[in-house]
Formats: structure tokens, sequence, C-alpha cells
């Protein structure tokens, strides 16, 4: 199997584990909630979790790309800045800050989510601008 293939499974295999993170720790915005603070039940697992698949995407997307000689279509620069957009929000979601109120949490969960599926479109679709 050549480098390029490996790659390419480590990273579409981070994308699944950062979708099940995304929805798990989603649930503690919602089930058993302190305040305005999530469920603090598993955070450090659920914390961990999402950080590794994260990072796992960010370095293996930076490989496959120097891989790739930076051959990219349009939609790839899409992707980057929704993948962006998807960080900020998660982080925006679950600061450890009373004064961030359980409506602004659950409006940076909704463009996480937003975000994670257009991510997802745009890989599926591959659409073809201009
Ligand atoms: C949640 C975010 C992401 C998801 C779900 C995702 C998903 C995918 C999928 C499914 C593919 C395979 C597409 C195909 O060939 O049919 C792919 C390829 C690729 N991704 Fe991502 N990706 C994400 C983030 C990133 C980021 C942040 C970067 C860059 C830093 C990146 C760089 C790449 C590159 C360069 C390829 C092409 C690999 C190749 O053709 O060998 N991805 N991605």
């Amino acid at each position: 199997m050549d480098t390029q293939l490996i790659i390419k499974i480590i990273h579409m295999s981070a994308a699944s584990l950062a979708i099940i993170a995304v929805v798990l720790r989603a649930t503690t915005l919602f089930v058993g909630t302190q305040g305005n603070l999530p469920n603090p039940k598993g955070r450090v697992v659920l914390v961990a979790l999402q950080h590794l698949a994260m990072a796992l995407i960010a370095l293996t997307g930076v490989i496959a790309l120097v891989l790739k000689d930076f051959d990219v279509q349009p939609w790839f620069y899409a992707k980057v800045i929704l993948f962006l957009v998807l960080i900020s929000s998660l982080a925006k979601a679950y600061k450890k800050d009373e004064a961030v109120l359980m409506v602004q949490r659950r409006a940076g969960l909704f463009i996480a989510i937003v975000s994670l599926i257009s991510i997802v479109a745009l890989v599926i679709i591959k659409p073809n601008f201009g």
C-alpha cells in the first residue's frame, strides 16, 4: 500500500472519529447540564477523543497536501475554512466559563454541526466551482 493511501485512510478514520466525538459531546449540552456549564461526566475522555481526532485530521490533511504537491481543487479551500469554523465554534460551545450562556453554547454547537455536515457534503460532491 502506498503512503498516500495509508495517510488518506488515517485521515478518513480520524474524520469518522471526529463525527462520533462531536455527537457524543453534544449530548453534554442537553443531558445533566449544570447551570450554564455542560454535563461534566466523561468530560476528560470526550475532550481527549475530540482533540485526538481533530489533531489527526489536521496532521494527516497537511501530509496529504504535501504528498499531492498542493495540487488541490477550489473546493478544498472551502473545506479548510469550514474546518476552522468547526474548531472555533466547538471552542465557543465548550468554553469553561459560566458567563457563556447555555443558549450560546447550543448555538455554537449548531454552527459546528452545520460546518461538519458541509465538509462531508463537499468531500462527497466535490463541486466544480466556476
Ligand atoms: C472534519 C474535517 C475533514 C473531513 C471530514 C475530511 C474528509 C476527507 C475525505 C473523506 C477525504 C477523501 C476524499 C476523496 O478522495 O474522495 C479527504 C481528502 C483530503 N483531505 Fe480532508 N477532511 C477534513 C479536513 C481536512 C483538513 C483540515 C485538511 C488540510 C489541512 C484536509 C486535507 C485533505 C487532503 C489534502 C485530501 C486529499 C487526499 C488525497 O487525495 O490523497 N482535510 N478528506
